[in-house]
């Protein structure tokens, strides 16, 4: 049985089968756990200290409890609050996440300033009234030397989903809009380009240590073709993190990963 604790990451690290569901999260745990890696190296300790803001119900937040890190996740649903300390809970984790009402904007009425080693900022940023101002509390959450790990909805894959499913007007109108959206049906706020993400990281006294395209292949493969063809989804897998690094694709992802560093913390 594998262990429901461990970050889909591990996947990559063990000869666990792969769940699908990898196929969404494993180009972000890669980055973030070799982020991770090198900040328990510089600080010395084993636990950091992590803020995931807009954490929702704990799919990031609960496998880093996992790996024994403290997380405090700031999310204006109380919905997703009961879910992650149920979540929490279940996972045997319930001491090291600390759930908390309150948004992005409002970050310090509930979260520390300069408090947390790890900021996480995962599909946030197309919900927040003024991203420049959700990143610029994001950083200022971060201890002197900290790093902030961005995950935001990508312009160009959505622009390109939608053509390969036959809605020529849909992505024309996604490539005009200036928040990048399809239509009003769009449950999407907005959507970034790399550029955009970089602009808004760097604004906020960040130095970008790496930029991701995360899922540019798998949502338009059909699912049968992972699910039956031998050997299939591990070979997807290491084309997603093969193209995730190429500027090239960056353009087509799904989704966008901007790690931000600190000026000290980039050079630990
Ligand atoms: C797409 S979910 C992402 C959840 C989680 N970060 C993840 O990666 O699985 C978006 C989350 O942002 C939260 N959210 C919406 N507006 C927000 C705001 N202004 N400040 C902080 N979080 C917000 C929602 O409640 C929801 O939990």
């Amino acid at each position: 049985m594998p262990d429901p604790m461990r970050p889909p990451v591990s996947d990559h690290r063990t000869t666990q089968p792969r769940p699908r569901a990898s196929l969404r999260t494993a180009v972000v745990w890669e980055v973030l756990q070799d982020a991770l890696d090198r900040r328990t190296k510089a600080t010395g300790r084993d636990a950091l200290d992590i803020l995931d803001t807009g954490g929702g119900s704990g799919n990031f937040a609960v496998p880093l409890a996992g790996l024994g890190h403290r997380v405090t996740v700031v999310d204006p649903s109380p919905n997703a609050l009961f879910a992650l300390e149920r979540r929490a809970a279940e996972a045997g984790v319930a001491d090291r996440v600390k759930g908390v009402q309150g948004d992005a904007h409002g970050l310090f009425d509930v979260a520390e300033r300069g408090g947390y080693d790890v900021v996480l900022c995962h599909g946030v940023l197309e919900y927040v009234d003024d991203p420049a101002e959700g990143i610029r509390n994001a950083v200022a959450a971060l201890r002197p030397e900290g790093v902030l790990s961005l995950l935001a909805a990508g312009l160009g894959g959505a622009v390109l989903a939608r053509a390969l499913a036959g809605h020529f007007k849909e992505a024309g109108q996604a490539l005009r809009d200036p928040d990048g959206r399809w239509g009003s049906g769009d449950p999407v706020p907005r959507r970034f380009t790399a550029d955009q993400l970089t602009a808004l990281v760097e604004g906020a006294g960040l130095r970008v240590g790496a930029v991701h395209g995360v899922r540019v292949f798998a949502d338009l493969v059909p699912g049968v073709l992972v699910d039956t063809e031998p050997g299939a989804l591990d070979a997807l897998l290491e084309l997603e993190a093969a193209a995730a690094e190429l500027p090239a694709f960056h353009s087509v992802a799904t989704q966008l990963h901007v790690l931000g560093e600190t000026p000290g913390a980039g050079e630990a």
